[in-house]
């Protein structure tokens, strides 16, 4: 039964993505409007004997790797300890976290130390003015210590993730992050935009491409796109940056889906399991193990939603709707 949690198009989850706020302390414009949201009352969140509980059921189904998001998750409080738990399951998975990095300079030492293997920081610019607007907190300085913080822990490789944005003022270049990157040794990660965004403002014909980004930094660097094999079900082409051994890495979750190759299911801070980013429906696991279901019952639950998981996002087709949940709840 560790084979893996299979769904009707022949792919199996293996990487369980497990959202434990959807607190923030940021409001990126493309995720969360500047007032914030309505955050979920405490009592609604899973609380950490019943995320570790359903996190083993998954590992017991094949799960193999944990990523924990947020909303941010570095929020939630007794973060160490929840990952030192989720590492001593039966079966080991093994633990990744995507953060803004905020707190880092505190948590890092401690989260490597319970058990946290990687980490994925989310950085947009490193114009600190831009920033603030972007975020719309005047915080670069707490992400650089942050991520510095990390590294310094041991946590490599550092990714960092930057949503590909046009700059009408000119001001930030995609390859200004990129050499900023380099320089620290850090891996970056361009993603495309989805349309995740709270106030539902995404347009396909605003987005800034993997090619348009492609183009740009070509103005500066020469990439290599490393072959297609090593890929596997990860998100991200690969570049080498002239001509290695750094890379840089394209998310064309719009352009170029990975849907095909997907090998994840989320479970989200109030305790629903769902298939994909963008399922339009979600099995309620909270409801069923605050009545006392056992672990078989609980799991009964999970393989039901992986069947009902789509070919793909379908973002662009006419039948397509945006998610009611922004990803600061989902758990990017
Ligand atoms: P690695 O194991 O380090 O490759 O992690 P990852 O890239 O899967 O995780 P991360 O949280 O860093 O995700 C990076 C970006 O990929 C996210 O910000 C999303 O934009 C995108 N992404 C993550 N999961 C999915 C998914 O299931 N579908 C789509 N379309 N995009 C996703
Ligand atoms: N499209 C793509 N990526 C997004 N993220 C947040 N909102 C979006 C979106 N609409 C990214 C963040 C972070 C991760 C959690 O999700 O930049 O890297
Ligand atoms: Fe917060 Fe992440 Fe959303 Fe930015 S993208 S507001 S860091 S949850």
């Amino acid at each position: 039964t560790r084979a893996g949690l299979p769904d009707t198009f022949g792919r199996i989850a293996t990487d369980l993505r497990v959202s434990v706020t959807d607190r923030c302390n940021l409001r990126c414009a493309y995720c969360m409007p500047a007032e914030g949201l309505d955050w979920l009352p405490r009592p609604e969140l899973l609380d950490n004997d019943e995320l570790v509980r359903v996190i083993g059921i998954f590992t017991r189904l094949g799960i193999r790797t944990i990523r924990l998001t947020g909303g941010e998750p570095l929020l939630r409080r007794g973060l160490p300890g929840l990952v030192r738990r989720i590492s001593e399951l039966p079966h080991a998975p093994r633990i990744a976290m995507t953060t803004n990095g905020i707190g880092l300079d505190r948590l890092a030492g401690p989260l490597a130390e319970a058990g946290l293997e990687r980490i994925n920081i989310s950085l947009d610019t490193v114009e600190p003015e831009r920033f603030k607007e972007l975020t719309r907190r005047d915080r670069f300085a707490d992400v650089e210590r942050g991520i510095k913080a990390a590294q310094d822990a041991g946590l490599a490789p550092v990714k960092i993730n930057a949503v590909a944005m046009h700059d009408a003022s000119g001001r930030d270049n995609p390859a200004d992050l990129l050499r900023w990157c380099l320089h620290r040794g850090l891996q970056l990660r361009f993603i495309e935009q989805m349309p995740l965004d709270a106030g539902h403002t995404w347009a396909r014909d605003r987005m800034f491409t993997a090619a348009e980004l492609r183009t740009v930094l070509e103005e500066h660097f020469t990439l290599t796109a490393l072959p297609d094999e090593t890929r596997g079900s990860a998100p991200a082409e690969l570049f080498l940056v002239d001509g290695g051994p750094e890379t840089v890495g394209v998310i064309a979750s719009v352009t170029a889906p990975f849907c095909a190759a997907c090998d994840r299911v989320r479970l989200t801070a109030d305790g629903q399991v769902r298939n994909c980013l963008f399922a339009r429906d979600e099995n309620d696991l909270r409801g069923p193990l605050r009545a006392g279901a056992s672990d078989e019952e609980l799991a009964d639950v999970i393989r039901a939603n992986l069947l009902r998981k789509h070919r793909g996002h379908g973002i662009g087709e006419p039948t397509f709707q945006q998610p009611d949940r922004p990803m600061s709840s989902i758990g990017g």
